[in-house]
């Protein structure tokens, strides 16, 4: 959440630096800033309420150059979005600095330095950060060691980068809680909240620790550790993304992302030339740990949450593994009791959810016999921290909505209760059969796709709706749950998911001809039961839209519309029919002209608690 891109190069960086935020604008896009030190050793500030292109506009209305500088692109937690806001804050006309996290003593702070005499111009926490850096400055320390003596005063999160008129070539960088990375160059050097926006200018990354401070300039990069000691750390060479992060034909990432499900699922799945799943997809320290289990705890967030969820139906059915879920957010301040042999399964697309990486680092010693991390992105804070990993392989995803994330999550998570499924009695025989089954999802999802058109079609009917209701029983609840996330998340109506059987304990009280009742509702053991409960909803004049199979035996007739979705084994349908979800509230949200890829007040990582 929030974004930062910074540049110490011997060449003009301010197209560096809008290129960076274009790419990290997923984290956030409330206001965008950029301050620029230019060869006079002025300093040059654009800010803008909103999103990157009012930034860009401001910049080539009044071009501004420097081969020094910050940017920023805010997701607003202190004070409201608008220009005063807007990242980098500025001290004495000498420091700017950008913040991405929550500074938790501001207040005392801010009352500190106002007795000290500095005026805010900012109702945020992160403008604190530029008078500490400045007060420090202005008594005579390095850029560096003022910034170690500006941190030391804080609490809370933070990945931070400035600059100081007097020392035009450097920038400075602290993390701590937020991420934070080094883009390697040749005769010039960066920072950024993602490598992402970064890979225009280098492949070569140095990823910071916990406490890190950080002095780049166009040919040295010095290191400090928490202790403040001198530190090395190690470069990673990122190869080419196989998915680009550009958007190419397509009219939105979200759509592009959905298409690029098929090539994701295949690549994710990682399985044996005689169709079985190796430990070692998890780690190579994988089967030690993985022969201890005796329960799973999936903690997660969003919809890396309702992944966890689709995973307890199956390590239960199908690897006879007990397992809990829990949101991130409620697990990480509960007291716990834990089973014993419990293996923590933390699921993330980015790797950065604050709550998640708290969930990991406040459990207590012992708690766990293990740490399994289930994410998309490679060098992610979770993914340095935990045990074992597992990477899907979806490629940088973009849209705020998750889609093609979600659905390799699925894939990793049925690929754990195969391992752990054959460690409970799984013959090789039903492990052939679940492989087998996920390698036939690429060309499943792919036939899904191709009711794009038809759903497109439906989506007509919730363009004047304020309300719906998703409903499914087992293993599909949690989907239903998906689907109307994805749906209020872009298309701002009121979505909610009901276990179909829960119906009539409350929900169908909201039911009438006004209330859009999406059923997921595949050909399975509990599909006559959900067949009665959409009985309920037809006799109180609902309007259903069943996506089903043909084995389902639905058919359309008055108030009800079934959308036909192709016959799959049963243990991928959880996947294909998330895949048609996907595309209603794709469709629903582009035909309300909401900004698909940017939904309002969201953000892609959420870094802060
Ligand atoms: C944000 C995103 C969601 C995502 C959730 C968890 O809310 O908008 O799409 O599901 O964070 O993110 P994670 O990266 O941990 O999966």
């Amino acid at each position: 959440m929030c974004g930062i891109v910074a540049a110490a190069a011997r060449r003009e960086v301010s197209e560096i630096l809008l290129e960076g935020l274009r790419r990290l604008e997923y984290r956030g896009y409330d206001s965008a800033g950029m301050a620029l030190i230019d060869n006079d050793r002025h300093l040059l500030l654009h800010k803008k309420k909103g999103k990157v292109s009012e930034l860009e506009r401001a910049q080539a209305l009044d071009p501004y150059h420097g081969c020094t500088g910050i940017a920023h692109t805010r997701w607003a937690t202190h004070g409201e979005p608008s220009g005063a806001n807007s990242h980098p804050h500025i001290s004495g006309q000498r420091v700017a600095l950008v913040h991405n996290g929550i500074i938790e003593n501001h207040s005392a702070l801010r009352a500190e330095l106002q007795g000290a005499g500095y005026d805010f111009a900012s109702a945020t926490d992160s403008e604190v950060v530029a008078h500490l850096l400045h007060r420090e400055l202005e008594a005579g320390r390095s850029l560096l060691e003022a910034m170690r003596a500006a941190v030391a005063r804080l609490e809370g999160a933070y990945a931070i980068a400035a600059v100081d008129t007097q020392h035009p070539e450097e920038v400075v960088g602290a993390r701590e809680g937020s991420p934070l990375v080094v883009g390697v160059g040749i005769g010039e050097n960066f920072l950024a909240s993602d490598q992402l926006a970064l890979r225009q200018v280098t492949d070569r990354f140095i990823y910071l620790e916990e406490g890190d401070l950080v002095l780049i300039s166009p040919s040295t990069i010095q290191i400090l550790d928490v202790d403040g000691r001198p530190a090395e750390r190690s470069k990673t060479r990122i190869e080419a993304a196989v998915e680009s992060a550009e958007l190419g034909d397509f009219d939105h990432y979200m759509i592009k992302e959905i298409y690029e499900q098929p090539r994701a699922l295949a690549a994710t799945l990682l399985c044996e030339p005689d169709h079985s799943i190796s430990d070692t997809a998890f780690g190579e320290r994988a089967a030690a740990i993985l022969d201890r289990v005796q329960t799973v705890q999936i903690v997660a967030c969003g919809t890396s949450y309702h992944a966890g969820m689709v995973a307890r139906y199956w390590l239960e059915e199908l690897a006879g593994m007990p397992c809990e879920v829990e949101v991130a957010s409620e697990f990480r301040y509960r007291k716990r009791v834990q089973h014993e042999g419990t293996l923590l399964v933390m699921i993330s697309q980015s790797g950065e959810t604050a709550d998640t990486l708290a969930a990991l680092r406040n459990r207590s010693e012992g708690e766990f016999i293990g740490s399994l991390v289930i994410a998309n992105v490679d060098n992610s804070s979770l993914v340095r921290e935990s045990d074992l990993v597992f990477l899907t392989r979806a490629g940088p995803e973009i849209g705020v909505a998750s889609t093609k994330a979600f659905t390799t999550q699925l894939v990793a998570l049925l690929m754990l209760t195969i391992v752990l499924g054959r460690r409970r009695g799984m013959t090789a025989e039903r492990e052939r059969a679940l492989v087998g089954a996920l390698q036939s999802l690429p060309d499943h999802v792919q036939e899904t796709l191709m009711m794009d058109p038809a759903i497109e079609e439906l989506s007509g009917a919730f363009i004047p709706k304020r309300h719906a209701l998703f409903l499914g029983r087992g293993i599909h609840y949690p989907i239903a749950m998906e689907g109307a996330l994805k749906l209020k998340e872009i298309s701002y109506i009121h979505a909610e998911a009901y276990p179909a059987g829960e119906l009539k304990h409350g929900p169908l009280a909201l039911v009438d001809e006004d209330m859009p009742v999406v059923a997921v509702a595949p050909s399975d053991d509990l599909l006559e039961k959900l067949k009665s409960n959409l009985e309920e909803v037809r006799s109180r004049g609902g309007q259903l839209f069943v996506f089903a199979d043909i084995q389902s035996g639905f058919a359309n007739e008055p108030g009800i519309t079934v959308l036909p979705m192709p016959h799959c084994p049963e243990v991928i349908k959880p996947i294909i029919y998330t895949v048609a979800l996907q595309l209603l509230s794709y469709h629903v949200a582009l035909q309300k002209g909401t900004d698909v890829d940017k939904p309002r007040n969201l953000a892609k990582s959420v870094t802060v608690e």
